[in-house]
């Protein structure tokens, strides 16, 4: 059956203490709505509605950069989560298929949990996400009949007897699109928060003769973040997370705890990652490659064989072919590096295309801005660019020319030319040892007469 995500992103997110809507705060460089929109989205949903409420402007563009289709409704008053999802009800109008509830701010639910609950639909009406907590706290009880799910109590609500129950509500849920409205409609507030719960559809449902009950999941798929130490504690089950997986997937990470990864970094088998490396978003590293100690990756791709760093800066748009070597104190922007080309020490290399087996010299730098636009710079195959070389682009080298160390390139330079600009050497004979003997001369002086 076709699935439709609603999810609830309308929240303010106090404790955040943040101008920032609540779902838009990162972990592992992604906002939280994407990761829960991530997970939702393996279900290949035929429609997606976020309900949006504080700061929707931003919540629509963030959702819309990670599916452009996705519908964004906003909310104007939060009167709670049963009217926050009736806001989707225009969005998912004449949609057939099963809606599932997620919130923005929940980022760890699973596909696979979610296509559980799919299947608990097939002999069930509303399936409700579960879990046994540790501290149920201030969560919504579920109150169990057998298999089936009775109704939902909100803990403001809730007996003694009912809040010693230890199985929690998520929140999510999922429900044949029309029958949930349909539920929804049925809610009212008259409740300790003067709310419309989402959860009361299910008492609903109930006494409708429907059938309802819960798909578990552990704890941590539920975690949802309200504070910045919640954030903190996300993104690093997050990491502990990746980390692992990335060592079950055939990468080798000598200090795994001390690698930080983005929601969306691949990195193929046989690659090797040392200690204090930081992958930001839209990086991709094929397999066998080495990203050595202190490097900085964002928006770039490593081919086989690469071996970036120590303390290598690879910034977006960096396409490394190959069995590249991008060493210590190189940052590389917008640069096309064709296979077995080498640029080790101390370089800038930005907005160029840099041909096969090309060697840049120490301290090379691609001069790509004057102020008002970008240039591009091109060095051609097998080229040898000499060391603290400035490349004034626009700018061409042809294959298998060299520059002279300490020259600055102005205009083109053809294929298999040396290019030379450099103030011609001088030398004096003695000279050195003269000006020795007066320097000295003079400091002796001065320290007489101190
Ligand atoms: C809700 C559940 C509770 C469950 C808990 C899990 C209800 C009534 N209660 O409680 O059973 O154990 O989540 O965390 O559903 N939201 C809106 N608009 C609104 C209200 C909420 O978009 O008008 C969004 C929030 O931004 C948030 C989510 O819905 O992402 C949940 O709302 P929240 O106020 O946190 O609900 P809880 O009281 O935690
Ligand atoms: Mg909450």
């Amino acid at each position: 059956m076709e699935v439709a995500l609603i999810l609830l992103a309308a929240g303010k997110g106090t404790r955040m203490q943040s101008d920032l809507p609540k779902v838009l705060h990162p972990i592992a460089h992604a906002p939280l709505l994407e990761h829960a929109m991530a997970s939702g989205a393996a279900l290949e949903p035929a429609r997606t509605v976020v309900v949006a409420g504080h700061g929707a402007d931003l919540v629509r563009a963030a959702a819309q950069e990670f599916d452009e289709e996705a519908v964004v409704v906003v909310q104007d008053e939060q009167l709670g989560t049963a009217h926050a999802v009736a806001q989707a009800r225009h969005a998912l109008a004449g949609f057939e298929g099963t809606a599932i509830v997620l919130y923005g701010d929940t980022p760890f639910v699973q596909s696979e949990t979610l296509e559980a609950m799919c299947t608990a639909l097939t002999n069930n009406d509303v399936v409700v996400l579960g879990f046994e907590a540790a501290v149920p706290a201030r969560y919504g009880r579920l109150v169990m009949d057998g298999d089936s799910l009775d109704r939902i109590v909100e803990f403001k609500d809730a007996t003694d007897e009912e809040r010693a129950i230890t199985l929690c509500n998520s929140g999510v849920v999922a429900c044949k699109s029309e029958l949930l409205f349909d539920l929804i409609d049925a809610v009212g507030n008259d409740n300790a928060s003067e709310e419309y719960y989402l959860t009361d559809i299910i008492g609903i449902a109930r006494a409708r003769g429907l059938k309802a009950t819960a798909v578990t999941c552990i704890e941590a798929e539920t975690m949802g973040v309200n504070s910045r130490a919640d954030l903190a504690a996300a993104d690093a089950a997050f990491q502990a997370r990746t980390r692992a997986q990335m060592l079950e997937t055939g990468v080798t990470l000598m200090a795994p705890d001390t690698v930080y990864f983005a929601r969306d970094t691949y990195i193929g088998r046989d690659t090797v990652i040392e200690p204090n490396v930081v992958f930001g978003p839209g990086v991709t590293v094929e397999s066998g490659a080495t990203i050595r100690a202190f490097s900085h990756l964002e928006g770039c791709h490593v081919s086989r064989g690469g071996i970036i760093g120590p303390y290598a800066r690879l910034r977006p748009g960096a396409e490394l072919s190959e069995d590249v070597r991008i060493g210590n104190f190189v940052e590389i922007k917008n640069a096309q590096i064709a296979e077995g080309a080498k640029v080790n020490h101390l370089s800038y290399i930005g907005d160029a295309a840099i041909g096969a087996r090309a060697n840049i010299g120490a301290g090379t730098i691609t001069c790509n801005y004057d102020g008002v636009m970008k240039h591009h710079t091109h060095i051609g195959a097998n080229a040898f660019i000499g060391s603290n070389t400035m490349l004034v682009a626009p700018v061409h080298i042809g294959d298998g020319a060299m520059t002279g160390s300490g020259s600055v390139i102005t205009s083109d330079v053809e294929a298999d030319a040396l290019a030379l600009s450099r103030a011609p050497q001088v030398e004096k004979p003695g000279m050195a040892r003269k000006l020795f003997e007066i320097l000295k001369a003079k400091k002796a002086k001065q320290q007489r007469g101190s």
